[in-house]
């Protein structure tokens, strides 16, 4: 039964997107807004600009765009602003990450040099990698997060935004377990004032975002929003958070592909993915701290997947093997190499082998934007912005954030179904069922 809609505020006024790290992804992401509020391309891959959902039975048909069902931020409202070590500002950093033709982004470097990049929060030690200069000093953490927060109040006054944003695009941090630091709000400000070596640069300006209401999208698979101690203060706050590690290339493929195949019950023995990639990203990836950061989260997705505990015969001792190369000729045009040995009928072995030759920032662009607007959509909720964790957004995200009690949701088409039965629950539409009994009665 349709119920009443859920209260949404209006999304009047500016919305600034802050985004911590300006490399490929982000100067993908603005370039590719600016490209297409001027006409010059199609936001192809975004959810929100080119998608339409089902609404009440099949014989109504209604499908309206989904921008047009739900009150989201438009692109003209929104402005920049983002942090990186390095003080290329947006037209050198797009350049430099080789990904947008330079007849593009020379038609657009008016507006992207204008984008500077504030200086970063950055430790050495979990991006090994990297060097930069364009870094903040402080005598401890809490003043790193105070200079954060001083800088997001400056650009909302010299932007006028009325309201904000943060996503992390940033590189990949150092593998960080969870420990006592992260356990409780207290225990984490006080690490702040001391300095502990366990609040990395991502949790930082996370806790910035947080203690100012804004919301928080995680692209890395970066910990960062995943301790008890943020997400205490996101709830106590009511701002929505989600994460993390942004679902492109070939864990794509994967969340795509193995649905599939469990639904039709073939069995799989070993699924080997391999990639090269050559920009900034595999750079830092070259790294094993960084690089086991990365592949906790490429993981994860077939276990969930594949429930070897309720498939047995099919999955158990699943042989699955993620590798990253960095190989620089190739710069963000990777190729995504994977051998799948499944089997079928009685047990006859198969083979499927896919070659991706993917470009990863033109899959995340479009996910970056989404995120955007939903988290802004999320933040105008109460009723969602009391959750905290958004999982419905799970869509999007290689280790989809969750309730502590539950397991991720990692398959692509029931995210897509949990994102949408969302829109409808807040529109107070009829979530649909796919029972569709009534056509026959
Ligand atoms: N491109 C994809 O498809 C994809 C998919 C999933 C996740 N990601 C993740 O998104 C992130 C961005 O990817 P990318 O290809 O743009 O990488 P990139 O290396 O081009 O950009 C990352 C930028 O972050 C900056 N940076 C690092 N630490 C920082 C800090 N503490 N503060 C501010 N800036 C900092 C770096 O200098 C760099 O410019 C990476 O963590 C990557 O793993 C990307």
């Amino acid at each position: 039964m349709a119920h009443q809609a859920v209260k949404i505020a209006e999304p009047r006024g500016t919305l600034g997107v802050l985004i911590p790290g300006m490399g490929a992804v982000a100067t993908t992401f603005i370039a590719g807004v600016e490209a297409v509020r001027r006409g010059l391309a199609s936001p192809i891959g975004s959810l929100t600009q080119m998608g339409t959902i089902r609404l009440g039975k099949r014989t109504e048909r209604r499908s309206p765009a989904i921008r047009d069902f739900i009150p989201l931020a438009e692109l003209r409202d929104l402005v920049f602003a983002g942090w990186d070590l390095f003080e290329d500002d947006g037209y050198q950093a797009a350049l430099k990450a080789g990904v947008l033709e330079r007849s593009l982004l020379d038609q657009l470097k008016d507006f992207l040099s204008g984008l500077r990049p504030m200086p970063a929060v950055f430790e050495q030690r979990f991006v090994k990698n990297l060097r930069g200069r364009n870094v903040k000093k402080a005598k401890n953490k809490r003043e790193l997060a105070e200079q954060v927060m001083d800088d997001i109040r400056g650009f909302q006054k010299r932007s006028g935004a009325s309201r904000l944003v943060m996503i992390w695009c940033g590189s990949t941090e150092a593998f960080l377990k969870p420990s006592a630091v992260h356990q409780t709000l207290a225990a984490f400000e006080r690490g702040l004032r001391s300095n502990s070596p366990e609040i990395a640069p991502s949790m930082i300006y996370a806790y910035a975002a947080l203690r100012l209401g804004i919301p928080f999208a995680n692209g890395a698979p970066n910990l960062t929003v995943d301790i008890p101690a943020l997400q205490t203060l996101g709830l106590k706050n009511r701002v929505p958070i989600c994460g993390k590690d942004f679902k492109t290339g070939q864990t794509l493929l994967k969340t795509i592909i193995a649905p599939g195949l469990k639904a039709r019950l073939i069995g799989l023995r070993g699924w080997f993915s391999t990639n090269i990639l050559g920009n900034r990203d595999g750079e830092v990836l070259d790294d094993p701290e960084s690089f086991r950061t990365k592949e906790e989260s490429k993981l994860s997705a077939l276990e969930y997947i594949l429930q070897p505990d309720l498939y047995p015969e099919l999955y158990r001792g699943l042989y699955h093997k993620v590798r990253i190369n960095y190989y620089p000729p190739r710069g963000d045009n990777k190729e995504g190499w994977d051998n799948l040995d499944i089997f079928g009928w009685l047990g006859y072995p198969m083979q499927i082998k896919i070659d991706f030759l993917c470009r990863d920032s033109i899959l995340a662009a479009p996910l970056v934007l989404d995120l955007v607007l939903f988290l802004d959509l999320a933040q105008r909720c109460p009723e969602l912005a009391r959750k905290g964790i958004q999982e419905w957004l799970s869509f999007y995200f290689k280790s989809p954030m969750c309730a502590p009690a539950l397991y991720p949701e990692h398959d692509l088409f029931i995210q897509l179904m949990k994102l949408k039965n969302t829109l409808r629950h807040l529109r107070g539409e009829e979530l649909i069922t796919h029972l569709g009994w009534e056509y026959y009665d």
